[in-house]
């Protein structure tokens, strides 16, 4: 026998059991109908468990997946039925209007809403966004040039440690050219750039992953904010008003930035940039002006135009703002924990 046709005698067979033990309205009707459909010895439903050889052996084991589930049907509107004669009721259809009670409270459907880090996410975009920034998206894995060489991060550079990334080893194999996740969104950049000519003014916002082990501080992923600003005669005065309106935007009230000399492959000068909280300084993340080597790499013109760009942990912020101190709860998908925001 085809398969479509034994399929097609279970759904008749599932739709007739269903509704004669729907209709059941006693004890003997119910018993009735369990001989006709489920009797042991000769009830329908056996019999249709033998038609089952005649199916073509190819098809025997999807034969088998949809009889185990008419089963399942069938024996849900037996329990249902058998509930419902037990406690005195009329059969399903026949059923007598249910009382309504308005007195009764109501059921409130549970809503959910954005993950904490989304909609951290969502801010951060609505804030630059209003500082003339445009959202820009790249791929979460990435190749050498854009996630190390065109940032100016040459092959002995600690960060490119295969040991520091999360290679991808199928990939290396079909076509040669090494593929990693991301370890960073200033890949970001590099597409931009190379794709655009100036002037140039984005963010990306995005996951990054770097083998990390999970403690209270890190987690092997997590999301940064990258910003990229590129122009004529473009300043670390402007770098710095840009960080102090987006802190000031995000926590709601006058924060200062300050400049702290340090080093990264693609910016020259390179500054861990911090923001004030109460009386300390807080680290914000890294930034700095756009190295010359970065721009040559996308064929933009150093002596033309210069930029600044920055990177930022958005986890972090997130933290700071809620005063959350493990940055595990958030993936944790723990409601109780995420309900709060
Ligand atoms: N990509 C750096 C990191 O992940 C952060 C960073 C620093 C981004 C300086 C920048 C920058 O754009 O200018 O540690």
């Amino acid at each position: 026998m085809a398969l479509v046709d034994f399929l097609q005698q279970l759904e008749d067979l599932a739709v007739e059991a269903v509704t004669a033990f729907e209709s059941a309205t006693d004890a003997d009707s119910l018993e009735a109908a369990r001989v006709e459909f489920v009797g042991a010895k000769s009830g329908r439903l056996k019999a249709a468990q033998k038609g089952m050889g005649a199916v073509d052996k190819a098809d025997r084991r999807a034969a088998g997946i949809q009889f185990n589930e008419i089963k399942t049907r069938i024996d849900a509107a037996i329990q249902a039925a058998t509930e419902r004669v037990a406690s005195g009721g009329a059969s399903a259809a026949g059923k007598p209007a249910e009382i309504f009670d308005p007195t009764l409270p109501g059921q409130r459907p549970r809503l959910g809403h954005l993950h904490p880090i989304t909609q951290t996410i969502e801010e951060l975009k609505d804030i630059m966004g209003r500082l003339g920034f445009s959202v820009a998206d790249g791929p979460e894995i990435e190749d050498e040039h854009h996630n190390f060489e065109a940032l100016n991060i040459p092959s002995d550079h600690p960060a490119r440690d295969p040991l520091e990334n999360f290679y991808i080893a199928a990939a290396q194999k079909s076509n040669g050219k090494p593929l990693l996740l991301r370890s960073q969104t200033s890949t970001v950049q590099i597409r931009v750039m190379e794709n655009t000519p100036p002037p140039v003014r984005i963010i990306s916002l995005g996951r990054v992953y770097r083998p990390d082990t999970a403690d209270a501080t890190h987690y092997p992923m997590f999301h940064q904010i990258e910003g990229l600003l590129i122009d004529k005669q473009v300043t670390m005065a402007d770098l710095k008003s840009v960080l102090r309106l987006f802190a000031t935007s995000y926590l709601g009230h006058d924060v200062h930035i300050r400049f702290r000399p340090s080093f990264f492959p693609f910016t020259e000068p390179s500054v861990e940039a911090d923001m004030s909280w109460g009386d300390d300084w807080i680290e914000f993340g890294g930034a700095g002006m756009v190295d010359p080597n970065v721009l040559r790499a996308v064929g933009y013109d150093p002596e033309e135009v210069s930029g600044f760009a920055f990177g930022l942990g958005i986890e972090r912020l997130c933290m700071r703002r809620h005063g959350v101190t493990d940055i595990r709860e958030f993936y944790k998908n723990d409601v109780r924990f995420l309900h709060q925001f």
